[in-house]
């Protein structure tokens, strides 16, 4: 049974029960519930040495202070994905570079990583957008060819596979967010994931001081572990209780999701006016983070777009446009904040004019698609979008394409 939040009442019994039985509301050793989340979701996802954040902005943080990377290195990104992912390159006093994407799924293009990189580049960080996995082989190919680091950005990915491999395990560093509107939920709270040890050790230290940082090997990093590096993004075990309680309920919930969505893709592809999102064969969509199919709309007729959502919505199809835009639009991204600490550091690179950005944003559309959601109410939204589009005739009449 699932609750009005969209999680389990299994998970709600979870949080009483752990309340009644008067555990920590603090961990600052990472032992008890947080040990608990972060082993289950190793076993999970497939990934080592899992290091629970406060946020997956933390753990983003986390990540790039564990790079340790020279001031004023250049970090490669996407330019459409969510800010996080790079912005806390800016707080270590590093340089968001943001390079064009793949116009069918908005991930990050190999070729425009290639064009960008200078000899101030240091590092690459992707975002599996949506939960389609980028094209990591090239990307760690070129990451090696070139010395710099990859992180992973995995919060759209739960359970996303790459070439049969689960996402997150490639990377130096992988990240996920689980906050409310995720795959995994904790409500706020994220997570870090790395085979190298001293990444993991160098990450604990830039938030979690004492307990944790107490355990570190390396003695001339525990010889700070009193305060870490100053930063605190311990999560809260009440998140944690939630996140380890959900946990035991994704795979179930992302095989359903699957098997809604590929259903409507199935119907979508049959009917002109729409594409379906494309899903490469060699990748696995996990839990599909947001399903984003094409309206097919008259370039001479610039009301086109949104007359055909409306119809949608009255058609009762819960449609509507994707609410963020791409970061090239950002004034973090494209003036320096008036701020001193900023004016010292700030220096993002825009390699436009990230056409594939703007052919992957046009006329795209955000169709809601939740956990309460079956085969039946899928069939009807496809009948919806068949009969929206054939009264409304126009473009692409006669086939999806
Ligand atoms: C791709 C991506 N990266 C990072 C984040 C940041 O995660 P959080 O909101 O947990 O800080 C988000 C959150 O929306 C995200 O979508």
């Amino acid at each position: 049974m699932v609750g009005g939040s969209g999680i389990a009442e299994s998970t709600i019994e979870e949080v009483t029960r752990y309340l009644k039985q008067g555990n920590p509301l603090s961990i600052g050793d990472g032992s008890g519930i947080i040990e608990r989340l972060e082993r289950r979701l190793e076993e999970l996802l497939g990934i080592e040495n899992v290091l629970t954040c406060s946020s997956g902005t933390a753990a983003l943080h986390s990540a790039y202070l564990a790079l340790d990377l020279p001031t004023g290195s250049e970090v490669i990104a996407p330019v459409t994905t969510f800010h996080a992912s790079v912005t806390p390159a800016l707080q270590c006093g590093l340089a968001p570079v943001l390079v064009d994407v793949d116009p069918d799924n908005g991930n990050i293009s190999p070729a425009a990583v290639r064009e960008a990189i200078t000899d101030r580049t240091r590092c690459v960080v992707v975002t599996h957008n949506l939960g389609h996995p980028v094209e990591l082989d090239e990307i760690a190919a070129i990451c090696r060819e070139h010395g710099l680091n990859l992180i992973e950005d995995c919060s759209h990915a739960y359970l996303s596979t790459y070439r049969g491999r689960p996402v997150g395990t490639v990377g130096d560093v992988a990240v996920w967010s689980m906050q409310a509107a995720k795959t995994l939920v904790a409500g706020e709270g994220g997570f870090l994931a790395t085979k190298d040890r001293t990444l993991f050790e160098r990450a604990c230290l830039a938030g979690h001081y004492r307990g944790r940082s107490e355990r570190i090997t390396d003695p001339e990093l525990r010889a700070f572990s009193d305060t870490g590096m100053g930063l605190k993004y311990r999560l809260h075990p009440l998140a944690a209780v939630i996140a380890w309680s959900e946990a035991a309920h994704l795979v179930e919930r992302v095989e359903r999701r699957q098997k809604l969505l590929s259903r409507l893709s199935a119907r979508l592809e049959d009917i002109p006016g729409v594409r379906p999102p494309r899903v490469r064969e060699d990748v696995g969509m996990g839990g599909w983070f947001s399903y984003r199919p094409t309206l097919v709309t008259s370039g001479d007729d610039a009301t086109c777009y949104e007359r055909t959502v409306k119809a949608l919505q009255r058609a009762g199809v819960p449609a509507h446009r994707p609410s963020i835009g791409s970061l090239d639009s950002m004034p973090l991204f494209t003036r320096t904040p008036p701020l001193r600490h900023a004016e010292a550091t700030w220096r993002p690179r825009l390699c436009g004019p990230f056409e594939g950005a703007r052919a992957y944003e046009k006329d795209r559309l955000s169709v809601t698609v939740t956990a309460e959601d079956t085969v039946d109410r899928i069939e009807a939204y496809a009948d919806a979008f068949a009969d929206v589009l054939r009264e409304r005739g126009g473009p692409a009449a006669g086939g999806g394409r």
